[in-house]
């Protein structure tokens, strides 16, 4: 099934898509569950209780809000499905018992849960892992068309879902504009840097207590991710470059997902390593002392890719037995030399106007040096990967061909 949904003010399904008609081709009843088929073969097998808190009506499903009412508390034994069939459109009919009371089925509903479509990877493109030689650039779409079109935004949102980064370009150099952006895709999410935060690279404050992140420092940054000091660390992060007069600085990007492939295909042992022995990261300032302790490769969490946490400037302390560390180091000293290494790592000039977009759990970031003078100012924003993914699905569901159903 590859109908698009668009939305629906009918209530006719626990929902607000709008689904088109899949007519069953026959239901059997057996104990606590009803087995539906369609004339191709697909089959589904409903519990009771799962199609008694979806009933429109009944107290099953709120026609308002279309969330369930029913607290599992108050399912009852007593609840049972006297004539189940299909009704002349196609649909779930059910005669409720102990109530006597029919409910209806859209079996467009019904088959879109056939087909796996409910599910959380449906609706988005497969993340696909890219070294330097796979995607040598990064892809860029105007910014423009994120602002202005539903449908380019859905193009932009499928990049980052696919290769966690896009570059889009041709943005306005006014400060606040990745507000106008976010205000397209969901809400910011804020940290201890702020909603909307500034990288102005002044090289007098390398070492310097005015600063309270190395970023705005002119101090090489190698690859990394922001903020693994949180037990979730923000899912993408947009950077907006204003100006970039400075020599040097250029902006890398490496593929974690590449890098995890890697490890796991040729060096078995540096990942057990780094996927379970433990650090603490600590978010040290005045005021504030954020920390978690988690290892660099993260696999808890039910996403595609591990998230990484390879933020050495917040990398504490190992958390893990004194036997373990020396080996923690050597498999860390190798990871990192391979997030560096031209084979992986993107290297790239951001200039005034681009937003570089990335997938902040699963892409790691970096910096050139400053070896000169010139102004340089970015602003960035972090927007959780909850956000990304809804407006994905829910626009993918209407604008994207390429992607319907995907994920199964
Ligand atoms: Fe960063």
């Amino acid at each position: 099934m590859t109908q698009m949904h668009n939305t629906n003010n009918r209530v006719d399904v626990p929902d607000f898509y709008a689904y088109p008609a899949a007519p069953l081709a026959a239901v059997e009843h057996h104990g606590d569950f009803l087995h539906l088929s369609w004339d191709d073969g697909q089959r589904l097998h409903c519990h009771r209780f799962w199609l008694r808190e979806n009933a429109l009506g009944l107290g099953g499903i709120d026609p308002a809000t279309r969330e369930g009412l029913l607290d599992p508390a108050d399912l009852t034994d007593a609840m049972t499905m006297g004539l189940a069939d299909v009704t002349d459109a196609g649909d779930l009919s059910i005669l409720w018992q102990p109530e006597a009371q029919r409910c209806v089925y859209h079996a467009g509903w019904l088959r879109h849960i056939a087909d796996g479509q409910h599910l959380p990877e449906s609706w988005l493109p497969k993340p696909e892992a890219w070294d330097a030689k796979i995607l040598p650039q990064p892809p860029r779409r105007q910014a423009s068309g994120a602002l202005e079109s539903d449908a380019e935004l859905c193009e932009v949102l499928n990049d980052l879902i696919r290769y966690g980064v896009c570059v889009l370009e041709n943005a306005p150099s006014e400060e606040g504009f990745l507000n106008k952006l976010a205000a397209r895709i969901g809400p910011v999410r804020d940290s201890n840097f702020g909603a909307l935060w500034d990288v102005i690279a002044d090289i007098s404050l390398a070492g310097d207590a005015k600063t309270n992140t190395t970023a705005n420092t002119g101090l090489r940054l190698g690859p990394h991710t922001d903020l693994p000091t949180r037990e979730i660390p923000p899912g993408y992060q947009f950077l907006h470059c204003l100006v970039n007069e400075a020599d040097g600085g250029e902006s890398t990007l490496t593929d974690g997902a590449a890098l995890v492939q890697e490890l796991q295909t040729y060096h078995a042992a540096d990942y057990e390593l780094l996927s379970t022995r433990r650090w603490v990261f600590f978010n040290r300032g005045p005021g504030i002392d954020h920390r978690w302790s988690a290892p660099i490769i993260d696999t808890s969490g039910m996403h595609a890719f591990p998230t990484l946490r390879a933020f050495y400037p917040v990398r504490a302390f190992p958390d893990m037995p004194e036997c373990d560390i020396a080996e923690a180091y050597e498999a860390l000293r190798r990871f990192h030399k391979l997030a560096d290494d031209p084979r992986f790592e993107l290297t790239f000039r951001l200039g005034a106007g681009d937003i570089m977009c990335f997938d902040n759990r699963r892409v790691m970031h970096g910096r050139k040096g400053f070896s000169g003078s010139g102004k340089r100012h970015l602003q960035g924003v972090y927007i959780d990967r909850d956000e990304i993914l809804s407006r994905a699905r829910a626009l993918n569901r209407s604008h994207g061909p390429e992607v319907n159903g995907a994920g199964r």
